[in-house]
């Protein structure tokens, strides 16, 4: 048995009490839904800034009415102290997603990344701490690494950041170090490596690329590709994401005050990302026979990134399940369904 599959069990024979944040978002929904079919408590926390009630809408259409009575939602601001106090009570084991993602979005608009992603960090980390929950685990970032060349990516080795979005994920680590050593509030952040799967937003100008680019040929639109489309990312479904937060949250203490990366250990370039998608949307009917369009690189984009997983195995049991083709084929089936 997996070290997953044993947590799973021992969740399931002992439920506890978790607080998700950013539950309305992509990686909260799916965080609720598999914590809620474990049968545990859950507490949401969303202002709704990126995510939505069809997210919720979905999970519960999912799960059972037992199941479902177990989620208790605050529509909250984790800007504001007190939301973050309310949510925090009597909650077990903490998972903090919410965050305003995107490296363009935070180049526009750098002040409310940096609110959001900062002080509401700090009032999220600070709130777990008098609340005295078991573990708090948190949504760091690849782009961590900034301007470091080496690859794979290890966790020691960073880079300067290249975006304000970069800037604020970075300094989730440093305040979590720091409560560590100053209150002896000790974490785990996770450096997600782009994730994807059912629920990530394909709409607006912050989209990420697989739903983006899905959307597009489902609607045959063009597909725009920023740059040659060499630039390579490791690419990481949701559940393999999933996988690695609920064993963060139930790790041993000699785990914790660690970050660790969270992908696959792959590369994909942006074409072969292009054509992996037309070809899974084509086993569900979807065809679509323009080329690309390729434009300029987009500011602030780290040219290639593939992360090494071998912290994370060691020290938490991690083994992702999905590569990008079994992942690719998945959402594309959630939506063909969902957006056609
Ligand atoms: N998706 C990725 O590839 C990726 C990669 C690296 C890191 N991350 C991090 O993972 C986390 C989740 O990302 P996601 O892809 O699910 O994004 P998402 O936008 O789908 O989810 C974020 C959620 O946080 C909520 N939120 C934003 N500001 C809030 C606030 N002030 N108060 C309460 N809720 C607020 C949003 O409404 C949304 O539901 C974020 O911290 C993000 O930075 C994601």
């Amino acid at each position: 048995m997996s070290q997953y599959q044993t947590v799973c069990e021992q969740l399931k024979a002992t439920p506890k009490t978790w607080l998700v944040t950013g539950v309305a978002g992509f990686i909260g929904s799916n965080l609720l839904e598999t914590l809620l079919k474990l049968n545990q408590t859950v507490v949401g926390l969303d202002n709704f800034a990126t995510g939505h009630q069809y997210n919720l809408d979905e999970v519960q259409s999912v799960v059972t009415t037992d199941q479902w009575a177990k989620f208790n939602f605050i529509e909250g601001d984790i800007r504001k102290f007190e939301d973050c106090q309310k949510a925090c009570m009597g909650v077990d084991y903490v998972l903090h997603e919410a965050a305003l993602g995107s490296v363009p979005r935070s180049i526009a608009d750098p002040i409310t990344t940096n609110e959001t992603n900062i002080s509401g960090f700090l009032n999220m980390l600070t709130a777990a701490r008098d609340a005295q929950v078991s573990s708090f685990t948190y949504a760091a970032s690849s782009s961590t690494y900034g301007d470091h060349p080496a690859l794979p990516k290890v966790e020691e080795n960073i880079g300067n950041p290249l975006s304000p979005y970069a800037v604020t994920k970075y300094v989730n680590e440093l305040y979590a170090d720091v409560f560590a050593r100053t209150y002896g509030f000790e974490s785990i952040g996770l450096r997600y490596f782009n994730v994807f799967g059912q629920r990530q937003d394909p709409n607006g100008a912050y989209a990420a690329v697989i739903p983006k680019w899905t959307a597009a040929m489902i609607a045959n639109d063009d597909v725009f590709i920023n740059g040659d489309g060499e630039t390579s990312r490791d690419f990481c479904f949701i559940d393999n994401t999933v996988q690695a937060n609920i064993l963060a949250a139930t790790a041993s203490n000699d785990a914790k005050n660690q970050v660790y990366n969270v992908a696959v250990g792959d590369r994909t370039t942006l074409n072969d990302l292009f054509n992996a998608i037309k070809t899974a949307l084509n086993e569900n009917k979807v065809s679509y026979t323009k080329e690309p369009v390729y434009r300029d690189f987009r500011a602030g984009d780290v040219r290639h990134s593939q992360a090494s997983i071998a912290k994370i195995e060691k020290a938490l049991g991690y083994a992702p399940k999905f590569r990008i083709d079994a992942g690719i084929q998945l959402a594309m089936k959630w939506y063909v369904q969902n957006l056609k």
